[in-house]
């Protein structure tokens, strides 16, 4: 799965649709009667399950923050089925009722057991489901087929809420038994709910012709199958699945796999208890598509889709697969991107993995409501607009950069993830950080313009460093037990720091070896599960193979960086007269507090090391995780005055630091000739020293000092680096008197950058001069460059004047022309945006304006948007709420409003933002990130508090900003007086 990170559009509710009638108002009856024949059942009385023990017994309070290895607080409950039976193939008819007013699930699945031991109920899971208790059949297969086993009349159907279990248990006056060795089927029907959720199967609303339309689409990861059809929801569970789905002869069906026929439906009522049994037969307009049994998989990755959308079909070459893209009839023509893309990326990681793709066809799918980034249903994979669907003349090459990440991440999971599947959610690391990585490699293939392996550094690497240096940080390979836990490391850690430890493991043992090491993994593993030793056990074997000189298995290497949380700086001291240099490793963190020394782990790791001191040639060593090598002496022919740089292109996870004379040695190499040292290694100067800085390890003036040189860079990495530290400074100093001092010297190292490149895009520049541009303008014209804000005053001017012209303004910039114009303007500029936004059918464009009327100076107007972004009249959509709040939040004057909006709408956000992903835990850091004040961090603490239950699921973001604005008040109180004097003595 990919996360989000943009991706909006607007739809309003309008009527439409036909049908069935009778069926909404029957299912309300059934449910009713169900409900009321409910008992109680004594839960988890056989749930022997052979899930992983959990390490702590005691974690009851929500607040702390000493067991690393646990999610904190919430459920230590064993969650896990018990292992009796298992499923070998599934088969499930599901028909999902579009009509307003009755957006209902009619489904009926059918399940081919395996019993394992003897036992006398099956556990299975469900939730939001309703099953008809007269249907449920368990029946043993064989030779003498038929015998139907007796379902306890009393109890015999149990929903455990909690647990998201459906027990079902057989009549103790039978004494009917599941006996070891048998196969049986289960078999029911049930009803559910098509609702908004954005999670199970659910229904996304659009606008097509001024006519709302409504789709069923399904998000099963993680733990959301159970809600579409009762299941073996776990993903070691893998199953052999059937699919038909239901529709009306205008839609369109699609699964995993391809459709094999079509029947008619009809629909038969049943008996006094007015429920109703589905039959394969005539219904006039709606027909069953019945789709080709899956290879195995797990239940997490199985898709459904019902629509009317338009499939546009790709070129494969001579594939042994079809390849199509799909979308709203309107926004089909932005599918060409993806549909060029699609096919080659896929061809390249058979290659890359020496595996051909197993399904004879990939869809991908664009989806109006969508809650994560993308799924990689396999065969299916679904995408929010903003990541499959581009348009040449309205999206920016951000945008495209995007859609080429994506694409690239869901097809490498086709592999990774599908192919071979992680034994339980404790290694959701793996899966995602693998993709993570294997996502550049996919993308670098078919767009090498944007140089995807330097950004790596900018757009992973550093990126997660800044979050893994809080204490509240939390291993990659965390213990996980609930759904809320398990959706609680979707998060940076995983993706970003999983990818980051996986390059530096590919560095280390060479792309050979390790390429090599991933194939027999995924050839040994195929159609199965493994866990993270499997993987460090096919690698060990390889290096040895391969004659790797390595100092300790794969595994004792990687499990120092991924049972331990956090990533070490390691200082470098240069003996200059004697050529050698000692090296000593140490945790490093933005802040130390009390609460770390109770914290029993080593903080040491097994460093790869690499040096140089010209990037010709490249020295390189280990230093060991064990105490007794914490000091590290080694000999390193260097010059005296020649400068010496550690980690070479940044290929480690740690930063390193200098003493004085080395830092001041590499300062003047960059002021006399950048290009000496390599672009990745230049944004990792920036960034590692503004970042020791701001930890107290290093003097501003080194770090402020270093900046200097960036008058004269010209590379996008680089820049990418220096604007994202001194972004941090910017914002806690932007409520301070010395901002306008500080802005002026923001001004003075990026003018240069943006007489180079210019207000206006070239006919033929190459992407990344693109991307600099956006940055240098963004820059400019927030610091106060007047040429800049004019011309984008000018522009938005211009537009208004002609809404209608897309040829005003390149989508490249129409972000900060249209910050800047509302920044400088009145209502009438965030109105003429707004319109723009309502009217656009480009989900990319429409992010875009919905993030710049964030910047408007008027409290009312953003207060008002706000209100908003809660208003489901409003045009904004559901999916963007999110996004609105934290955009605001942004924008220090709306900082604060945001934090009361929050505080004061809060069971209303609830509502909104079901548990399904981040979204709470992405508002609440966007809001609170830059908190820096007393009363600020005062408050957090004491919302944490008023709101502790609804915050389950958020605990560990709200943790992580808590700590944050600690940070920021501690910079504040260390580091303020300090830049301010080092600007006053430059400026
Ligand atoms: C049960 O099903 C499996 C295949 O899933 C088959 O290999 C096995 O022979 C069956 N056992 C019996 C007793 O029918
Ligand atoms: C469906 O929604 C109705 C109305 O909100 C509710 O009463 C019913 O319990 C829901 N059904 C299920 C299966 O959750
Ligand atoms: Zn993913």
């Amino acid at each position: 799965m990919k996360t989000t990170s943009g991706g909006y559009v607007v739809s309003k509710c309008r009527a439409l649709l036909l049908l069935i009638v009778f069926i909404g108002s029957l299912i309300a009856v059934g449910v009713l009667v169900y409900f009321l024949a409910d008992r109680p059942y004594p839960a988890a009385a056989t749930n022997g399950a052979t899930a992983s023990a959990s390490s702590s017994s005691s974690s009851t309070t929500t607040n702390k923050k000493d067991q690393h290895h646990e999610m904190n607080g919430s459920n230590n409950k064993n969650v896990r089925l018990p292992r009796a039976v298992l499923p070998v193939r599934y088969d499930v008819r599901l028909f999902p009722v579009l009509e307003k007013g009755n957006f209902s699930i009619l489904g009926q699945v059918s399940i081919d057991l395996e019993c394992q031991m003897e036992t006398d109920r099956i556990v299975l899971h469900s939730a939001d489901i309703v099953v008809d208790p007269k249907s449920v059949k368990v029946i043993e297969q064989g030779k003498s087929s038929g015998k139907t086993l007796m379902v306890a009349s009393d109890g015999g159907i149990h929903y455990d809420i909690e647990m998201e279990f459906l027990v079902i248990r057989l009549c103790p006056k039978h004494k009917d038994k599941l006996v070891k060795g048998a196969n049986y089927t289960l078999s029911m029907n049930y009803v559910g709910n098509l609702t908004d959720q954005l999670r199970g199967l659910y229904r996304s609303t659009y606008k097509e012709d001024g006519v709302e339309k409504y789709m069923a689409v399904s998000q099963m990861e993680p733990t959301d199958a159970r809600r579409a059809f009762p299941c073996f929801d776990e993903p070691n569970m893998k199953a052999i699945f059937s699919v038909t789905l239901g529709r009306h002869r205008d839609m369109t069906a699609l699964s995993n796999m391809p459709l094999i026929n079509t029947t008619q439906m009809q629909v038969t009522l049943l008996h006094h208890l007015n429920l109703f049994i589905l039959h394969p037969e005539g219904m006039d307009g709606f027909y069953w598509d019945h789709f080709a049994p899956s290879v195995p998989m797990s239940t997490y990755l199985v898709a459904f889709i019902v629509a009317n959308f338009t499939q546009v079909e790709a070129d494969v070459g001579n594939a042994t697969w079809k390849f199509n893209i799909y979308a709203r009839p309107s926004a089909s023509n932005q599918a060409q991107y993806a549909r060029e893309i699609g096919p080659k990326i896929q061809a390249f990681f058979e290659d890359y993995f020496q595996i051909p793709f197993p399904l004879p066809k990939q869809d991908m799918i664009a989806i109006p409501d969508f809650a994560a980034g993308a799924m990689e249903n396999w065969g299916l994979i679904t995408y929010r607009e903003t990541a499959l669907l581009y348009d040449e003349k309205k999206s920016s090459v951000n945008n495209k950069e995007r859609v080429c990440e994506v694409i690239a991440h869901e097809l490498a999971h086709q592999w990774f993830g599908n192919l071979v599947t992680m034994d339980w959610w404790t290694d959701l690391w793996l899966n995602e950080g693998f993709a993570s990585y294997a996502e550049y490699l996919g993308s670098e293939h078919v767009e090498p313009g944007l140089k995807w392996l330097q950004q790596f550094v900018t757009r992973d690497l550093q990126d997660v460093m800044s979050l893994d240096a809080l204490e509240s940080s939390h291993p990659i390979s965390v213990v996980v037990h609930h759904p809320n836990e398990i959706n609680e490391i979707f998060d940076r850690i995983s993706y970003g720091k999983g990818a980051t430890i996986i390059r530096m493991l590919a560095a280390f043992l060479g792309e050979k070896t390790f390429r090599q090491g991933l194939t027999n993994y995924l050839k040994s593993r195929q159609y199965g599960n493994a866990v993270q030793d499997d993987l460090w056990d096919a690698l060990t074997k390889q290096a040895k193979a391969n004659k790797v000189p390595l100092p300790t298995g794969v595994k004792q290497i990687m499990d120092t960086w991924t049972l331990k949380m956090g990533f070490p700086v390691v200082m470098v001291t240069r003996d200059y007269d004697n050529s050698s240099v000692f090296l000593s490793q140490e945790r490093f963190l933005m802040q130390r507090s009390n609460a770390s020394s109770q914290d029993k782990t080593v903080y040491l790791w097994w460093v790869p090391l690499t040096y140089t001191t010209d990037f010709q040639t490249i020295g390189s060593t280990w230093l060991a995780d064990g105490q007794t090598s914490k000091k590290h002496e080694l000999s390193i022919p260097a010059d005296k005055n020649q400068w010496l740089i550690f980690n070479v292109d940044q290929m480690g996870y740690y930063r390193i630091n200098y003493d004085s004379q080395n830092w001041q040695m590499i300062g003047q190499q960059l002021m006399t000739n950048h290009t000496a040292i390599s672009a990745i290694n230049r944004a990792q100067i920036m960034d590692d020293s503004l970042n020791l800085a701001e930890a107290g390890q290093l003097d501003y003036e080194t770090a402020l000092n270093l900046t200097r040189y960036l008058e004269h860079e010209t590379d996008y990495v680089p820049w990418d680096s220096a604007l994202s530290s001194l972004g941090y400074i910017s914002s806690m100093m932007s409520r301070t008197s010395a901002y306008g001092l500080l802005k002026k010297h923001f001004r003075t190292i990026i003018t240069p950058l943006y007489n180079l490149v210019g207000f206006d895009q070239k006919v033929g520049e190459d992407l990344l001069t693109t991307k600099l541009r956006i940055n240098a303008v963004s820059w400019a014209c927030s610091m106060g460059n007047k040429d800049c804000i004019s011309r984008s005053v000018n522009s938005y001017a211009q537009w208004m004047a002609d809404p209608e012209n897309i040829d005003l303004i390149s989508p490249n910039l129409k972000g900060t022309v249209t910050c800047t114009a509302i920044r400088e303007g009145d209502e009438i500029e965030w109105e003429f945006a707004l319109n723009r936004y309502l009217a656009s059918n480009v989900a990319s464009e429409q992010a875009v304006l919905l993030s710049s009327m964030s910047c408007s100076e008027k409290p009312w107007i953003l207060a008002k948007m706000l209100e908003m972004s809660l208003n489901s009249t409003s045009g904004i959509r559901k999916q963007d709420a999110a996004r609105v709040i934290s955009q605001v939040a942004y924008n220090s004057l709306g900082r604060y409003m945001s934090f009361n909006f929050i505080r004061n709408n809060f069971d209303e956000l609830r509502k909104v933002f079901p548990s399904t992903f981040s979204s709470m835990s992405g508002i609440i850091k966007a809001v609170a990130s830059s908190f820096n004040t007393e009363l600020e961090l005062k408050e957090l603490m004491q919302f944490r508090v008023e709101k502790s239950v609804g915050l389950s699921g958020a605990e560990r973001a709200t943790q992580q900003s808590i700590d944050r604005a600690k940070n920021n008040l501690n910079w504040m109180r260390q580091n303020y007086h300090k830049v301010v004097d080092w600007l006053q003595r430059i400026y």
